[in-house]
C-alpha cells in the first residue's frame, strides 16, 4: 500500500467517524437505555448499533474493496482493506453521561495497519493517522511522556471483574496496588481507544489493558506509533505470539520518552500467568 492510498483510507475513516459524531453527541446524556451482552459489565445501546450501521454503509460505498468488522454487527463485505469499527468505545460512559468515549475506525491491508481515525465528539477532538503521520484536528501529533514512572500518569481499566477471574483476585489487586503505588497518578476513565489517543497526544504518559479487541485498538496503535510512542501487544495465552498486534488481547503503551519498568514487569507477568493457565 502506498502513501497516497493510505491517505485516502484515512480520509474515509475521518468522514465515517464524523458522520456519526454529531448524532451520538446529540444522544449523549439523553435517554440512553442499555441492554446487556455477555454479562452485566458489558452494555450496549441502540446508538452503538445505529452508528455502526451508518459507518459500515459509508465505508462500503466509498471503498468497495473492503471487509468491515464491527463490534455490534460482526463482519460484512469482502475485500483487500479490512476495517475494524468500534461505533462507541466506552459505551458504559456514554450510557451514563461520563464524557470519555469515542468512535474508533482502523484500516489494515494484509494485517498491516495503514489508516485510522478516532473522534471524541464531546471534546471535538479528531485524531487520525496514516502511513505518513498522525494528526489531531489537522495538526501533526507528537507524543511526549515523562521519563520516570514515579512522576508519570498511567491510564488503565485493570482490573475489571473478568481480570479477577483470570488472574485471581488477590494477584490482580496486588498488581493494581503496585501500579497505584509506583505511578504518580493512576486513572480509570474507560475507553481503550481514547486512553491510547491521550498518550499519543502527550496528555497522559502510559496506558495498559488486558481485554481488548481489534476494534478497540487498531486505529490507536497506528496513531500512537506515528506520534512517536510505543505500543507493545500481549498475547495473554489467547493467540499465537506472532499474530499482528491488533489481534492481541493485551497491550502496554507509552509516549515518546517514557520508560516504565514496573508497568512492563507487571504486564509481562500477567501475560505469562494467563499463558500458563491457558
Ligand atoms: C471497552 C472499553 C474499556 C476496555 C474494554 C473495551 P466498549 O469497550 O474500551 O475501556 O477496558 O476492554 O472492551 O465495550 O466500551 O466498546
Ligand atoms: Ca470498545
Ligand atoms: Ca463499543
Amino acid at each position: 500500500m502506498d502513501a497516497a492510498e493510505s491517505a485516502a483510507l484515512r480520509a474515509i475513516a475521518m468522514e465515517a467517524v464524523q458522520l456519526v459524531g454529531g448524532p451520538l453527541a446529540a444522544a449523549f446524556r439523553s435517554d440512553t437505555a442499555v441492554e446487556y451482552k455477555v454479562d452485566l459489565h458489558d452494555v450496549v445501546t441502540r446508538y452503538d448499533r445505529q452508528a455502526e450501521q451508518a459507518i459500515r454503509d459509508h465505508i462500503l460505498s466509498r471503498w468497495s474493496d473492503s471487509a468491515v468488522l464491527g463490534e455490534e454487527h460482526g463482519a460484512s463485505g469482502e475485500g483487500r482493506v479490512r476495517w475494524y469499527v468500534d461505533p462507541i468505545d466506552g459505551t458504559s460512559n456514554f450510557a451514563r453521561g461520563i464524557a470519555f468515549w469515542c468512535i474508533s475506525i482502523g484500516a489494515a491491508v494484509d494485517d498491516e495497519i495503514v489508516a485510522g481515525a478516532i473522534l471524541d465528539p464531546v471534546a471535538d477532538n479528531l485524531f487520525s493517522a496514516d502511513l505518513t503521520g498522525a494528526w489531531l484536528n489537522g495538526e501533526p501529533l507528537r507524543s511526549s511522556a515523562i521519563p520516570e514512572e514515579n512522576k508519570a500518569t498511567l491510564i488503565t481499566g485493570y482490573p475489571v471483574a473478568r481480570d479477577f477471574r483470570l488472574d485471581g483476585r488477590d494477584r490482580a489487586l496486588d498488581n493494581f496496588a503496585t501500579l497505584a503505588e509506583t505511578f504518580s497518578t493512576l486513572r480509570r476513565p474507560g475507553s481503550a481507544a481514547l486512553s491510547i489517543a491521550h498518550v499519543a497526544a502527550g496528555w497522559a504518559d502510559a496506558a495498559c489493558g488486558f481485554g481488548v479487541n481489534a476494534w478497540d485498538v487498531t486505529a490507536a496503535i497506528l496513531l500512537l506509533r506515528q506520534a512517536g510512542g510505543t505500543y507493545r501487544s500481549l498475547p495473554l495465552g489467547k493467540i499465537p505470539a506472532d499474530r499482528p498486534d491488533q489481534f492481541h488481547p493485551g497491550y502496554m503503551a507509552w509516549g515518546n520518552g517514557g520508560n516504565y519498568p514496573t508497568l512492563t514487569r507487571i504486564a509481562e507477568a500477567i501475560s505469562v500467568g494467563r499463558t500458563k493457565a491457558a
